[in-house]
């Protein structure tokens, strides 16, 4: 039954099956929504970019709206959102089952609650990131967000980052679901760190996953306007446009910093080896080898 699995952790969040959720002004929510979406009937050309919170969704789904842009002419101008919409928070009015192919998505779901994506149709680009600097943006993300629970420290971060107690749940649980299940989909899987290190080397990997041929000008074209400078001043992909809403736009910028490695300027020496431990225990079993820092 569903709502004995759904419990409110405050009056802006809830959890449900291990995801975390934040209620919106513009979007239906319902644990009934998040159940139905196992059996949501994907295409061949759908494509779902799935991130834990605070990994480069926003960046990526820009990237796919840019390199889907002749797919949508009339869109061009909408919020990057409107083109490529959150599965989970389904824009009110909105039926996706009938939207016009192809069909980009992005969710943050954890791997069970997924549509299940029968004969492999559809597919997954996955990002990760360095946990310790999803943590970090997290808390400043959500220390900007009136829909979301801040915190005053980031003892108390670290805290809400091991218990799931944010966005997305458990980031552990996020990327161990979608790792050791990856072969059950059509899946690549990125890193914010690549996509800092080599931006057009990933855009070029993304079109060849998704079976897009764009000229080299029209990628060199997608990397330009994917930069954080550039995105930073594009109220179409910033999140910052005086359209949204109150509770969808963040008090500061959300392309805050956009870098590799903040976490050094922010957890102690002490904090940083907590989440070391607590890392490789949670992440034993996981077939992960991950070096997250770029040089
Ligand atoms: P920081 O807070 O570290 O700056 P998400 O979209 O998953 O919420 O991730 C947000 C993070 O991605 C933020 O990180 C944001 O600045 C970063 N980001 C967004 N667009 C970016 C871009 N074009 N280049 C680099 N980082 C970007």
């Amino acid at each position: 039954m569903a709502q004995q699995e759904y419990k409110m952790l405050s009056d802006k969040m809830f959890t449900y099956k291990g995801t975390v959720l934040n209620l919106g002004d513009n979007y239906d929510l319902t644990p009934e929504y998040i159940d139905s979406l196992v059996d949501f009937e994907t295409k061949d050309d759908d494509v779902f970019v799935v991130t834990f919170p605070k990994s480069g969704s926003v960046w990526t789904q820009r990237i796919m709206t840019l390199i889907y842009a002749e797919d949508f002419p009339d869109n061009a101008n909408q919020i990057t959102y409107y083109q490529m919409p959150w599965l989970e928070y389904r824009i009110t009015g909105r039926d996706y089952n009938t939207r016009p192919s192809p069909r980009l998505f992005c969710a943050h779901l954890l791997q069970p609650l997924m549509p299940k994506m029968l004969q492999r149709k559809g597919k997954v680009i996955y990002v990760m990131r360095n946990p310790k600097d999803v943590m970090v943006s997290y808390f400043h993300f959500s220390n900007n967000m009136i829909s979301l629970d801040s915190s005053e420290n980031f003892d108390e971060m670290l805290e809400k980052f091991f218990t799931g107690c944010m966005l997305g749940g458990c980031w552990f649980d996020h990327v161990k679901g979608w790792i050791t299940n990856k072969d059950k989909y059509n899946i690549l899987i990125l890193t914010y760190e690549e996509m800092i290190k080599d931006l057009r080397s990933v855009v070029v990997k993304i079109c060849e996953f998704v079976g897009k041929n764009l000229s080299d000008a029209a990628i060199d074209k997608v990397v330009e306007t994917a930069t954080f400078k550039h995105m930073k001043k594009d109220p179409l992909a910033n999140y910052e446009s005086p359209s949204l809403t109150d509770t969808d736009c963040p008090k500061g910028p959300f392309l805050r910093k956009g870098t590799v490695g903040d976490w050094k300027n922010s957890l102690t020496v002490a904090q940083s080896e907590c989440f070391d431990r607590v890392y490789q225990e949670r992440m034993k079993d996981v077939p992960l080898n991950m070096v997250w820092d770029i040089s």
